[in-house]
């Protein structure tokens, strides 16, 4: 079955003009709004995705526009064939989740360390001129030390983060040993519209709107002081396209924040979505999660001096954003 699909992929290539950029989990949270991108700036896109957390109604009225392949990442040879003919790859599929990796560090191992490593390999053999890599803030751990700087070591808890930071390794190692130009992009809590709100392992932002939108009670895990560089989602899409076509000197083999550089309480953020959403219950507290990072904030000084990153939607306003659109999406009023 897969020999079939990898062979119909590589006819296909052979008749169609070949698309440029790569995304792989296209039908994901952050995949599928580059993917808004790129197709609004008149590029071709091909993307890859497994659907186990994407999901089509992601790409809505693109599903035509771009060349869609049902791909997992654990398939070096289907990934390998979707490299074949492309420029610039942007590799966000991953099975996220601290706390999926805790109970289950097995499969997002799979996913996340031998399906970069995979998606490597594919862009290496197909010549393939820049990788941008979807990293992750948890790679930092709990050491001392606020802003956190891309010159601190790692300190990776859970099997996620470890998983991220090995994707990390694989990368500048592909750039040192066969000149292959990556960037890795450590992303600061993303959120924003197309998150997934209702899974056990969605993250904190769409959880709670869903739970206040249902009149649901959020459980807030230990005592909300912990605090995040909650970073809404086009600023993480404006990173990547800068990184992509940045000067290879500044950026190649290199690991950069993506973040806004504030840290914000999640009970502060309990709070502001409460009032965006007319909910008026005082938060509930359960045990901490286990392996939760305490503190997040970002340095973002290094993106902004290689390749002009600067946050364009500040946290307030990627919270109305995102509140309207999931009121829209639930067909429920709230008082944005
Ligand atoms: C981590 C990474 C993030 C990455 C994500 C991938 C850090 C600092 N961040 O996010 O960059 O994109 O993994 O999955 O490591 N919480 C509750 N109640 C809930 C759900 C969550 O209180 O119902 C709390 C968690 O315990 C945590 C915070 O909210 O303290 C954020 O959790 P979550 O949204 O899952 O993201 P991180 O694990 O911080």
């Amino acid at each position: 079955m897969r020999g079939r699909f990898v062979d119909k992929l590589k006819g296909e290539q052979a008749e169609n003009s070949v698309a440029h950029y790569l995304i792989t989990g296209v039908a994901g949270f952050i995949g599928s709004h580059l993917t808004d991108a790129l197709v609004e700036r008149g590029e071709t896109v091909r993307g890859l995705d497994n659907f186990s957390t994407g999901r089509i109604e992601n790409l809505a009225a693109l599903r035509h526009r771009i060349d869609l392949h049902e791909i997992d990442l654990r398939d070096a040879r289907a990934v390998a064939a979707a490299c074949e003919g492309m420029d610039y790859v942007l590799h966000q599929g991953a099975l996220p989740s601290v706390p999926r990796s805790v109970k289950d560090p097995r499969t997002s191992h799979e996913s996340n360390v031998d399906g970069t490593f995979n998606l490597l390999e594919g862009a290496r053999m197909a010549k393939v001129k820049r990788v941008v890599y979807a990293a992750s803030s948890s790679a930092y751990g709990n050491q001392p030390g606020f802003p956190r700087r891309e010159t601190m070591c790692v300190e990776p808890i859970a099997p996620y983060p470890a998983q991220k930071v090995m994707g990390e390794l694989y990368m500048q190692s592909f750039w040192r040993v066969y000149g292959l130009e990556t960037v890795c992009l450590r992303y600061f809590n993303i959120f924003g519209p197309r998150q997934v709100p209702d899974s056990p392992y969605s993250g904190v932002m769409a959880k709670f709107i869903l739970q206040m939108m249902q009149g649901e009670q959020p459980i807030i895990f230990g005592d909300g002081e912990q605090g995040r560089d909650f970073t809404y989602v086009d600023n993480a899409v404006q990173a990547n396209l800068l990184a992509m076509h940045a000067d290879a000197e500044k950026v190649a083999g290199r690991v950069f924040n993506v973040a806004c550089g504030e840290r914000h309480t999640l009970n502060q953020t309990y709070r502001l979505l409460a009032g965006l959403l007319g909910f008026d219950r005082e938060p509930e507290y359960g045990p901490e999660r286990a392996g939760d990072v305490q503190n997040s904030l970002a340095d973002i000084t290094a993106a902004a001096e290689a390749f002009g990153y600067r946050p364009q939607v500040g946290f307030e306003e990627g919270l109305r954003r995102t509140v309207e659109w999931y009121a829209k999406e639930q067909g429920v009023r709230s008082r944005v």
